[in-house]
């Protein structure tokens, strides 16, 4: 070791020589462990360019390498500390982009929601406001079944402005993440024809709603938040129906993969226009081929409300004048219970 650095310094000392320049290395000294560097330098000294001698000198500089070190880590961190605080910047831009754009959001859906409700609720409470009239005017000469048929009325339109405000804030609900998704086994053929039953009786029995259920998946079993899942279905099933007036029947079609149970709703009327497939989610908004099918627009955003709660999907599909599918997709398992995998779920 002591030889090849004598070995080495007698090179240097040559080559300060030959090259007339003055040489410079830094030795690394390990005395018992500890570190020490040494800055040599070979300074030759030329007169009238003859060679006379060498100058030699060796200064220890371990308290400069120790500062340079400690420097080179002060920098370190510090570039960590940005990096960290550049990071924490943008989270904290990026979540504000997203509260101003669910602010917009919500003041839009605010403003929709004035002045849709306020012309849903005109008809109910001119409704309210005759029947009450009447029974004030002719209540001494009423018989009772006029009565009771005028007191039936104003409970009617009461129920008619108690769901549009149920759905309304079921919407809120669902944009805040508040929807909670509690879901049980339960029997999937139950489920399936329980709803279609509903819906059947309740559009009057105008369509046929036949089940496609090549699997005989209606014996198995699904986990399902029933609440959800039935908001989520007799709305799709409505639709359909409500939306096909010329036709006579709307298929529902059950399906599975391995990790998605499949549900599909589809009839054979009007269908969306293409430009409106993205809009007909959000709230009031309804597809301008609708004519006088009455409605709020409010049906397909509690659906997505559910559908996002469940931890699913929903894909439409449609061609105007022939007919939509909505396509459900709900997991079969739940992650774990966790804040954060939950998050909107809870
Ligand atoms: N099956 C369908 N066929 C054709 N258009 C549809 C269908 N389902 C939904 N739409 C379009 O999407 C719009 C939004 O649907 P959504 O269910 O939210 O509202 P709605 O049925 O008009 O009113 P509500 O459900 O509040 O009674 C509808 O107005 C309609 O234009
Ligand atoms: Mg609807």
């Amino acid at each position: 070791m002591y030889k090849r650095q004598a070995q080495d310094r007698r090179d240097l000392f040559n080559k300060a020589i030959e090259t007339k320049q003055q040489i410079e290395w830094i030795d690394k000294l390990n005395k018992e462990g500890k570190y020490s560097y040494i800055m040599r330098r070979f300074y030759p000294i030329f007169i009238n360019n003859i060679f006379h001698y060498v100058i030699g000198y060796g200064v220890d500089i371990s308290e400069l390498k120790k500062t340079q070190y400690q420097l080179h880590l002060l920098n370190s961190n510090l570039e960590e500390k940005i990096r960290e605080r550049t990071t924490e910047l943008i989270n904290s831009e990026n979540k504000l982009k997203i509260s101003l754009r669910t602010e917009i959001k919500l003041n839009k859906l605010k403003s929709k929601f004035i002045s849709t409700t306020s012309h849903e609720f005109r008809t109910p409470l001119s409704a309210i406001n005759f029947a009450a009239g009447f029974i004030k005017k002719y209540w001494t000469k009423m018989s009772p079944a006029i009565m009771e048929q005028k007191i039936n009325r104003v409970e009617e339109q009461v129920a008619h402005m108690v769901v549009l405000l149920d759905d309304v804030l079921l919407v809120g609900k669902g944009d805040a993440g508040e929807i909670k998704n509690n879901p049980t086994h339960i029997n999937f053929g139950n489920f399936i024809y329980e709803i279609m039953e509903e819906v059947y009786y309740s559009c009057q029995k105008s369509h046929e709603i036949e089940l496609i259920d090549p699997r005989e998946l209606k014996n198995s079993a699904i986990l399902i938040d029933e609440k959800l899942g039935r908001n989520i279905f007799i709305n799709l099933l409505s639709n359909a129906i409500k939306f096909s007036p010329n036709a006579k029947k709307i298929t529902i079609e059950l399906s599975s993969e391995k990790e998605e149970t499949i549900i599909v709703v589809t009839d054979f009327g009007i269908g969306i226009p293409k430009s409106e497939l993205t809009n007909i989610f959000t709230p009031f908004i309804r597809g301008k081929n609708v004519d006088l099918i009455q409605g709020t627009g409010l049906g397909l955003s509690i659906v997505k409300a559910a559908v996002n709660a469940i931890g699913g999907k929903i894909i439409v599909t449609s061609i105007i004048n022939n007919g939509s599918s909505f396509i459900v997709k709900l997991p079969k398992k739940y992650k774990s219970c966790t804040k954060q995998s939950f998050r909107g779920l809870l």
